[in-house]
């Protein structure tokens, strides 16, 4: 008895799931909604990878799961959940919706502001990272403020950091080469000094695809050989608020607005975190003095390898 029960249930179960939504389709989109409200987007989105399981054209997992990723800024992934629900709700409200938040999120951004009369401009460099803290704050700032700035990296953090080189790059800064280690390039032969900078270079290329235009050499330290053999033009600054040794905000901060002018370069550091908490109040300054920043290579155009440059002197 019990038996034929159960063929008899089983014979009707896709009828069932036919006829209407299974129970577990609504108790997953809530268990993600809770999860996202509590700030917990992994829960989510596998609690609703598991409802997209049972039915994969549920309108409100796909419309919940869109919401999440874009929240979480995948948004390549969250326009193709906006378009499932496009796709299955069309003409529908959601499916409007859908299609208005893609075309908001494919929508070309918006122009750069145009640079300060003249050659009002500056350069904000960072040198001897990426680190896996400090670096990404910075980026977070620099982002707020749409700030371009160029970052001079040593090989063996590219190598061990090379998602947030690709996103250095990714943002529109300037990927360029310090060294693979920090030793100075002065004492070293020429087939040492190439190997120093192709290795970096080819460690940022293969971490974002974008090959580095400009060096810095470790201390400033070159000569004829250097020049003759790094193949870039050489970046040096005419701003040096000693970050690394005076470990102060304010301090950092001072010396850079005292020191910048129209065609600085100016010479920080992105792994102390004094320094990064500096830079808010650098940019007020840029901006109070009229300075608009911009990378080493907008800042210095078409140079040719080998030459150095130490600050851009105004033309105008
Ligand atoms: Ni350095």
């Amino acid at each position: 008895m019990r038996m034929l029960l159960m063929i008899v249930l089983a014979s009707l179960l896709p009828a069932v799931v036919d006829a209407g939504p299974s129970p577990d389709l609504g108790a997953h989109c809530m268990a993600a909604l809770l999860a996202k409200q509590a700030g917990r987007p992994d829960a989510a989105v596998s609690e609703l990878h598991a409802a997209l399981d049972i039915d994969p054209n549920y309108l409100e997992a796909h419309w919940i799961l869109a919401w999440v990723l874009h929240d979480r800024g995948q948004k390549s992934a969250a326009i193709a959940e906006f378009a499932q629900v496009a796709r299955i709700d069309d003409g529908g409200t959601y499916g409007r919706d859908a299609q208005k938040t893609i075309d908001r999120l494919t929508a070309p951004p918006p122009p750069p502001p145009p640079p300060a009369a003249g050659r009002a401009l500056v350069a904000l460099t960072f040198d001897d990272g990426p680190d896996p803290n400090l670096t990404p704050k910075l980026l977070d700032l620099l982002r707020a403020r749409g700030v371009k700035a160029t970052f001079f990296m040593l090989g063996p953090l590219v190598k061990r950091y090379p998602a947030i080189v690709k996103r250095i790059a990714d943002e529109g800064h300037e990927v360029a080469v310090h060294a693979w280690d920090h030793r100075l390039l002065t004492g070293m032969s020429a087939a040492g000094v190439r190997s120093q900078m192709d290795r970096t270079r080819d460690a940022i290329a293969a971490a974002c695809g974008v090959t580095p235009r400009v060096m810095r050499p470790p201390y400033g330290g070159h000569n004829a050989m250097v020049r003759n053999t790094v193949g870039m033009p050489v970046i040096l600054w005419d701003v040096d608020p000693n970050d690394w040794r005076d470990r102060n905000s304010g301090t950092v901060r001072r010396r850079i607005a005292n020191g910048m002018r129209p065609g600085s370069i100016v010479l920080m550091h992105d792994i102390h975190a004094t320094t990064v908490a500096a830079v808010p109040g650098i940019l007020d300054d840029a901006a109070a003095k009229g300075l608009t920043p911009v990378t080493v290579s907008d800042l210095i155009g078409g140079a040719k390898a080998g030459s150095v440059w130490t600050r851009v002197k105004p033309r105008d």
